[in-house]
């Protein structure tokens, strides 16, 4: 429809102006590479819904303002009436949106936020999932303005969760409140928003299996990853899975003069370290028997696409850094303690020594099979002197979207149509860990439409959100909904 595209170039002209910087670099990209995939429907509706974000920018920011205001930190049982806050809010924006329904479920750990509208029940359903819990804001003396009372500067917004993921499931919100009030919208629509994603999802798998029937979709669509560069789109078509394990090591059964008795009785500070050291040889492989044994190896077509990322990037390259975070597992110490670590010097042998140790997996290691190779061998290693206690923490499978679905393909397109170049697949190296749930359970695909950057700093002090990555969510989301629709019905 060529008539229709250049409507629309003349269209970004007549609106952006220089207040309206998003919009400017909308222009920018347009330029660049025009998009092809409009029918002349979706061009009128894009339109529209364009119009009706551009209207309404201001008040979108400032409800993500004042959702970010919330300190929704799951981790500490201190935040807990600001996680119930949080909850609360997002159901009052999903209803206030247009939904038919919006509710909070209680669960035995932080509320669960479900939303749905049913247009036609013979039109797709697509579940959003997102999460309202943060990251704690700790260490805070590094933020440079208080991680709970958002700042605006450099077109960016600065606080915890303003990327991961606040900002980012806030984007449905308003896409499809976009979408409502033109009364476009070309899917049902479910929103489940949990409060427990940063914490593992304990709860959440329980949810969903007893809420199969509400939570019934076509696909899931999560805006919780992060694309390569705002002009370089791309879909993380894979997720890593999780295995986290806490280890006591035990030495002698209360703390000792380490003058009388060093030398003498086993320090388990120093054994953990040995042990810990000795999981990983002098290349970087990870030495538990059996570890690599399910580890699925790509094909050299699929590991020179995957090497063939568009960035300048020669040294990461080279030395395999896009493979390492993406298609192989790593072993990782997140904490290490044990004996004295306050002011001064005590000499003291101490007589128990911890650490938390997470290992990434890819396809097709488990979970359970990973934790099982780790628990054996770690109390192999252990010399007679001390007694070893591995603890299993959570975890998750891996995740990888097929590209050539329905739902990657629609994502596909609507970034295209909305960066004007077609985005890139890539496989991440974060998880999450209830996507491969959904699979089982609801046997649905999901697909990771994320608009992040890396240099967001998602867990970290000043975390951020590009305004322009906040509204180019905004408006590709209605876009996938209208490309799926349509695919779905050929
Ligand atoms: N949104 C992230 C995961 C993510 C980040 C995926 C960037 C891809 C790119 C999510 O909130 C997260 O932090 N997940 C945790 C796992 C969870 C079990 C605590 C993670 O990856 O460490
Ligand atoms: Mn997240
Ligand atoms: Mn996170």
């Amino acid at each position: 429809m060529p008539g229709s595209i250049k409507n629309r170039d003349r269209f970004y002209r007549a609106i952006a102006g220089p207040d309206k910087i998003s919009l400017g670099a909308i222009l920018y990209f347009y330029g660049a590479d025009r998009p092809r995939h409009f029918s002349f429907h979706s061009d009128t509706v894009f339109m529209s819904v364009q119009t009706y974000i551009n209207d309404h920018k201001a008040r979108f920011l400032e409800e993500l303002i004042d959702l970010l205001k919330i300190p929704s930190v799951s981790a500490d049982s201190r935040f807990k009436p600001d996680m119930l806050r949080a909850a609360e809010f997002v159901r009052d924006k999903i209803r206030d949106a247009g939904a038919d329904r919006a509710e909070i479920f209680e669960t035995p750990g932080h509320p669960v936020v479900y939303g749905e509208k049913t247009i036609d029940p013979e039109a797709p359903t697509v579940l959003i999932y997102g999460h309202y819990d943060v990251q704690p804001a700790d260490p805070y003396e590094l933020w440079d303005s208080p991680p709970f009372e958002p700042l605006i500067k450099n077109e960016r917004i600065y606080a915890r969760g303003a990327c991961d993921d606040k900002g980012q499931f806030y984007m449905h919100i308003k896409a499809f409140e976009a979408l409502m009030a033109n009364k476009s919208l070309p899917c049902n629509v479910r929103f489940m928003i949990e409060g427990e994603e940063e914490i593992g999802s304990d709860h959440l798998g329980a949810f969903v299996r007893e809420n199969r029937e509400l939570l019934r979709a076509d696909t899931i669509l999560i805006s919780d990853t992060s694309i390569i560069a705002n002009d370089v789109p791309s879909i993380e078509v894979g997720l890593r899975g999780l295995t986290y394990v806490e280890v006591e090591v035990t030495g002698a059964n209360r703390d000792l003069h380490s003058g009388v008795y060093g030398g003498a009785v086993a320090n388990p500070v120093n054994v953990l370290c040995e042990m810990i050291a000795s999981l990983k040889d002098e290349n970087g492989h990870i030495t538990i028997p059996g570890f690599y044994d399910n580890v699925a190896e790509l094909s050299d077509e699929e590991r020179a696409a995957l090497n063939d990322a568009p960035f300048d990037l020669a040294a990461y390259k080279q030395d395999l850094g896009i493979e390492r975070t993406s298609i192989r597992p790593t072993l990782d110490v997140n904490g290490i303690w044990g004996g004295y670590t306050g002011e001064g010097a005590k000499t003291v042998l101490p007589s128990k020594a911890y650490a938390k140790i997470s290992m990434r997996l890819v396809p097709n290691q488990t979970d359970k099979e990973i934790e099982a190779l780790f628990t054996r061998h770690f109390q192999q290693i252990a010399p007679p002197s001390v007694k070893v206690k591995v603890k299993p923490h959570h975890g998750g499978l891996p995740y990888v979207t097929p590209t050539d679905s329905i739902e990657y393909k629609a994502a596909a397109l609507a970034m295209e149509d909305a960066f004007g170049k077609a985005p890139i697949p890539t496989r991440g190296g974060g998880s999450i860990p209830i996507v491969a749930l959904f699979e089982q359970v609801l046997g649905v695909k999901s697909v990771l439409m994320g608009f992040g950057l890396d240099i967001d700093g998602l867990h970290s002090p000043n975390e951020s959100f590009g305004l322009f990555n906040f509204y180019k969510g905004i408006e590709t989301i209605p876009l996938f909904f209208e490309h799926y629709a349509r695919l779905k019905k050929q």
